[in-house]
């Protein structure tokens, strides 16, 4: 009996024989952040090797997507112009709007998954209305223009509609109206468990999102509960969500994990800003060796059960699988 656990780790082709978990390429979306107005690439500080790009330079980016076999992105927008009721979310000729027909146009190959929120479009920052004389999100008020948004990204011809804004209800109202309009055949990916948390903030310089007053806790979850991330997951699923999401990744694989061993439907997850943010510091300082702990990373949500990985690591990642 001796050597017995061993025996299987002799070498790296027994390694390989009887490994149970591994990153494919084809797994993997990467993030874009698409800015209003022409020839910028703007470095987001505090995510070293991200940038907004405005439509007319994307190509500088999305040829280097199509190159790794990354199969697609999810994009983000950054308006001009922001207001009370996110106008700009919802525009027909928004920002994001006119990169998905874009892109659609120059990369018809490459899935375009768009984020749907009204956050990076309100004056106030919020994911959805504000009632002015308490400051309460409006959910209900709200989901109406989730859907025009929805509905016009539809149009303009993305392949995946992502709420990320956590109002309630929001999955079924959007598959209605899509359903109403002819878009029977996009699916709904749904942010489902997204937790309240301070891993997003590099995200919101980059998105210019942060909210003006106050926090996401009336809508996004708390940190502390688990298993109220399954009941927020099987409403998504009742309401006619396609594929769920966990956010963020590495302190929620035991949402992961979960959520994978109960619901049928491909689980997603979000690596965020934060996660990056904090890997790329500590390289850039030396501290680690940033391939090793990248992958390591990547493989953890594999083995949590995350069949898909949002991650702005991607490029990197689908470089280093191909060594
Ligand atoms: C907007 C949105 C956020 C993220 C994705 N969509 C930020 C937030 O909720 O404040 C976070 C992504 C990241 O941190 O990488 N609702
Ligand atoms: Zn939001």
């Amino acid at each position: 009996m001796k050597n017995r656990l061993r025996r299987l780790r002799v070498n790296e082709a027994m390694r390989s024989l009887v490994r149970e978990n591994s990153v494919r390429i084809e797994d993997l979306i990467y993030p874009v952040f698409i800015i209003e107005g022409t020839n910028i690439k703007n470095p987001v500080n505090s995510m070293p090797g991200i940038y907004q790009y405005s439509i007319d330079r994307l190509s500088e980016e999305l040829d280097r997507v199509m190159e790794s076999g990354i199969p697609g992105v999810l994009l983000f927008g950054i308006p001009e112009h922001k207001d009370e009721r996110g106008s700009g979310a919802y525009n027909e000729k928004g920002v994001v709007q006119e990169a998905v027909s874009y892109i659609k146009k120059e990369y018809p190959q490459l899935l375009v998954i768009a984020d749907v929120c009204l956050c990076e479009y309100t004056s106030h920052g919020h994911c959805g209305l504000i009632d002015a004389s308490c400051g309460k999100v409006l959910n209900d008020e709200t989901l109406p223009l989730l859907a025009q948004m929805s509905v016009s990204l539809a149009k303009a011809g993305a392949d995946i509609i992502a709420p990320s804004d956590m109002m309630d209800g929001r999955v079924g109202y959007i598959r209605n109206a899509l359903d109403e309009a002819g878009f029977q055949d996009i699916a709904i990916m749904a942010y489902s468990a997204k937790f309240a948390s301070a891993y997003y903030s590099p995200f919101r310089d980059a998105a210019h999102s942060a909210p003006g007053f106050g926090d996401r806790k009336t809508y996004q979850m708390d940190p502390a509960n688990g298993r109220e991330a399954m009941r927020e997951i099987a409403a998504d699923i009742e309401e006619g969500a396609d594929m769920i999401m966990v956010k963020p990744a590495l302190a929620y694989l035991d949402v992961i994990k979960e959520a994978s061993g109960r619901f049928d439907l491909p689980v997603v997850t979000y690596n965020v800003s934060g996660e990056y943010s904090l890997v790329k510091a500590a390289a850039a300082a030396g501290y680690i060796d940033e391939k090793r702990i990248v992958m390591e990373n990547m493989t953890a949500m594999k083995r949590a059960g995350a069949k898909i990985i949002i991650t702005y690591h991607a490029l990197d990642v689908a470089g280093w699988l191909k060594e």
